[in-house]
């Protein structure tokens, strides 16, 4: 009897390491499908690589590059229409964020992005480029409205100018990781301030420890607040997170959480979960984000215009942001959008509220001739991040777009 318990108690051990062992198995082999191991790899990030790779593909060169600029929720709003002596870049309007961007005025800045991409790859490329924006007012109601013309390149051939930005453009990173909250040398701000020469764009930077500071940091954390609060928002916001591995690596698209700024544990964790992200989790991590992200950064920025639904300076703007985070990239900075509070801006407009928000950023800016369109966090980076999802061009380009 003692015999057999022990032989049975020696069987069950057996049977539990076992089981150990196929579930632990099991455990890799779903780490290894939902890309535990794999960060960064797939279909979803050869743009990352085929940029250099299709260097000598004529003006396509340029959509190579322009498909590597940021955009709001990494939804990519882009469609371009290649010509031998011409692009066009229409906005893909299916691709609205819903009540986060009731005016597109994000989506435009998006394009406008793209846009800085293609003009500092042009030289590289021995492009020379006469660039037409589109003109007009922003206004709600214009998601699904298909594609809508926004820029056209016209190139001639010129002699090859290789530019320093053009090299910063596979490199540049949206950094959500803590900063290492050290100040900048004050010659950083003056030369980012320069890189705008346009009379209606302006960039304003708030130092870290400044009252205006604290009421930017102070801000964010209460347009993160008001999003989370507001269903819609909230909604069409955890709309374009991807729902697992293989559906980041299907749509390219969205922001994924190997780019949240988490570490690498927390990171597999999320991936093995069914269903991951969840919506509760993302907004509790937009929250605690706004306040800690702000805790180790050097400055807050802005890039304001002078008036906030004009067209033609929202993609200029996103021109603007685009050249200071290839330049910030250059000089080995951290950089990150935060742009809750315009966001909240756009929705208390669209749903006929008094302007809380935009009077809030007024106070900041104290000047109400600007309108901040942008806002932004800098620093020094601790964690290099990783870069995210891409269509790449063979998706995006269209010959002969229906669009208005
Ligand atoms: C108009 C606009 C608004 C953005 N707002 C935010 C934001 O509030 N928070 C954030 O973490 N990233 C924000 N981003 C960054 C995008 O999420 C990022 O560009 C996109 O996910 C692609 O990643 P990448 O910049 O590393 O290529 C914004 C980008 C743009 C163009």
């Amino acid at each position: 009897m003692a015999n057999n318990n022990k032989i049975s108690r020696r069987n069950f051990l057996r049977g539990l390491g076992g089981m150990v062992v196929v579930v632990a198995g099991a455990g890799v082999w779903r780490a290894a499908d939902q890309g535990v191991f794999s960060a960064g790899a797939g279909p979803a990030f050869t743009a990352w690589d085929a940029w250099r790779a299709d260097m000598n593909e004529g003006p396509l060169s340029l959509v190579h590059a322009a498909i590597l600029a940021a955009s709001p929720h990494n939804t990519q709003p882009w469609i371009f229409d290649v010509q031998e002596e011409q692009i066009d870049l229409y906005a893909d309007t299916t691709r609205h964020l819903g009540a986060m961007d009731p005016y597109l005025r994000e989506m435009y800045l998006g394009l406008g992005c793209a846009v800085e991409n293609m003009l500092v790859a042009a030289g590289s490329h021995g492009y020379a480029v006469d660039l037409s924006l589109a003109e007009g007012e922003l206004s709600t109601g214009q998601g699904d409205r298909g594609f809508i013309k926004v820029a056209t390149l016209r190139l001639t051939q010129a002699d090859v100018q290789p530019s320093a930005l053009a090299a910063a453009i596979p490199n540049r990173r949206t950094d959500r990781y803590d900063y290492t909250g050290d100040p900048l040398p004050e010659t950083t701000y003056t030369q980012m301030t320069a890189l705008n020469s346009d009379d209606d764009l302006a960039v304003l930077f708030y130092l870290a420890g400044t009252t205006a500071f604290e009421q930017f940091q102070a801000g964010t954390v209460a347009g993160a607040e008001y999003i989370v609060a507001d269903p819609e928002m909230a909604h069409d916001s955890f709309a374009w997170f991807p729902t697992s591995w293989d559906n980041m690596q299907e749509t390219k698209s969205g922001p994924y959480i190997d780019t949240a700024g988490v570490d690498p544990a927390l990171r597999a964790v999320v991936k093995m979960v069914p269903g991951m992200p969840s919506m509760a989790a993302v907004d509790s991590a937009l929250v605690t984000d706004a306040q800690r992200h702000f805790d180790t950064a050097s400055a807050a920025g802005i890039v304001a215009v002078r008036s906030l639904y004009d067209v033609n300076q929202t993609l200029r703007a996103g021109q603007l942001w685009q050249r200071l985070h290839l330049w910030g990239t250059l000089q080995n900075l951290a950089m990150q959008p935060h742009n809750e509070m315009p966001e909240v801006v756009d929705r208390q407009s669209q749903l006929g509220l008094p302007g809380e928000m935009a009077q809030y950023l007024n106070a900041i800016t104290g000047d109400e001739g600007w309108k901040p369109t942008f806002t932004f966090r800098v620093g020094l980076p601790t964690v290099a991040p990783l870069p995210s999802p891409r269509r790449p061009a063979q998706e995006v380009v269209r010959s002969a777009v229906q669009g208005t």
